[in-house]
């Protein structure tokens, strides 16, 4: 480690709460799909700040908005009509079907929002005194004490017990111990279409397409975490549009600002009518600043049609990355994902390949333990996935 870092890491542990089991190393600046530590070195990003910069890092367009709107206007507060925040909300409703759209600043708020609206929906619309969220095994929705306890990982909620009630955990691609678990407690089922923290585990279409039949049956929201494999990312605009369902409530955010805070609750007008003045409310979501980012994010996504280039570039390293498996069978056991959000899993515990990429330049996720996983920026070019391919080969065979 360079002298540089060694300082920056000793006044972090002096200050910074100790949360994270950081990568070593300290980014300085970033530039499309390149980022530089603070020794100059540079890196291909194939984690883009775990799908956030979705369009990578310092968008020229995207810093030009925010240059100029913090010159005009940054916060007011949900007091006020702001027009940035309306003019982000309908161009949401151009990507689908929902009628509104609730703003905040996270991934785990804009599922709690989700949580808050299921039971309200249910208290309030239907007259039902149903409160409880179904939940999936490997799912991750967030760290407050409410999307930890939806969260079907026990590591997550390690010593914050007493957990709110309410929630349940079944079985992933499981359809009848869900049906199982339905009571008329039940408020909603939450999921990931694609769940990303769990290992980038594609849930099956049979399965997608009969929980939503499930929820129609017996009148209970069918609700989806688009927070990772929303935004493009699985080759859709949303992940759900893969599986041809369309949930009554969904949450997005990590992408929406690409890179800044920001969140959004998104429903049918029918779901949306659990909220009402005063029920639920948040200081800075939407505002001027972050809402004007999100917009030019979404227009640059459309026009440079990235859903199709997130499934184009999927197919091109699923390929790739196939032929590292077939020269490595014994240590590559599967490659799973949709678009560009890619999973390969090792067969062994993958410390030590994915420190020696990261030494090669290469910076990525390891999930549960064996999982490498890949969110690229979606601009990621062909030659930087070749590369890695390339450096993957050369790691796995020296280990
Ligand atoms: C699917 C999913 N939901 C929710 C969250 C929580 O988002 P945040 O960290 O912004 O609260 C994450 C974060 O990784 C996520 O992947």
């Amino acid at each position: 480690m360079s002298e540089a870092y060694d300082a920056l890491k000793a006044r972090e542990q002096a200050a910074i709460m100790n949360t994270y089991g950081r990568y070593p190393l300290a980014i300085a600046s970033g530039k499309g799909c390149r980022l530089y530590d603070c020794d100059g070195r540079e890196y291909i990003d194939l984690l883009g700040g775990i799908a956030v910069c979705n369009l990578g890092h310092c968008r020229e367009e995207i810093a030009e908005v925010i240059a100029a709107k913090a010159r005009e206007l940054v916060h007011v507060s949900n007091l006020f009509t702001q027009r940035e925040q309306i003019e982000l909300a309908e161009a949401l409703k151009t990507t689908c079907h929902a009628g509104k759209v609730f703003f905040c600043n996270s991934g785990a708020e804009a599922n709690e929002g989700a949580i808050k609206l299921a039971r309200r929906y249910m208290r309030t619309v239907k007259n039902r005194d149903a409160y409880e969220i179904i939940t999936l095994t490997h799912s991750f929705h967030g760290r407050t004490l409410a999307t930890l306890t939806a969260t079907g990982q026990d590591k997550i909620k390690f010593g914050f017990d007493p957990l709110p009630e309410g929630f349940t955990t079944v079985p992933a691609a499981d359809i009848v111990a869900l049906r199982a678990a339905v009571s008329p407690k039940t408020a909603a089922v939450l999921l990931e279409c694609i769940q990303g923290e769990g290992g980038v585990l594609p849930l099956p279409q049979e399965y997608i397409t009969a929980v939503a039949a499930l929820c129609k049956e017996k009148d209970i929201l069918f609700m989806c975490d688009e927070v990772q494999c929303g935004m493009c990312r699985s080759g859709r605009f949303w992940a759900f549009q893969n599986y041809g369902v369309e949930p009554d409530v969904f949450t997005c955010s990590k992408a929406l600002a690409n890179g800044l805070p920001m969140g959004a609750v998104l429903a049918t007008d029918a779901a949306a009518a659990g909220f009402v003045p005063g029920s639920h409310a948040t200081t800075f979501g939407g505002g001027a600043l972050v809402s004007a980012a999100a917009t030019k994010t979404l227009a640059i996504m459309r026009d440079d049609r990235l859903a199709e280039r997130a499934a184009r570039m999927g197919d091109f390293a699923k390929a790739l990355f196939e032929d590292v498996r077939a020269q490595y069978p014994d240590k590559i056991a599967v490659i799973r994902g949709m678009g560009l959000m890619l999973g390969i899993e090792l067969t062994f515990p993958g410390g030590e390949v994915w420190k020696k990429l990261l030494g090669r330049g290469f910076i990525l996720n390891l999930t549960q333990d064996k999982v490498l996983r890949l969110l690229p920026p979606l601009v990621i070019e062909q030659e930087d996935l070749k590369r890695f391919a390339s450096a993957l080969a050369d790691v796995l065979g020296a280990i």
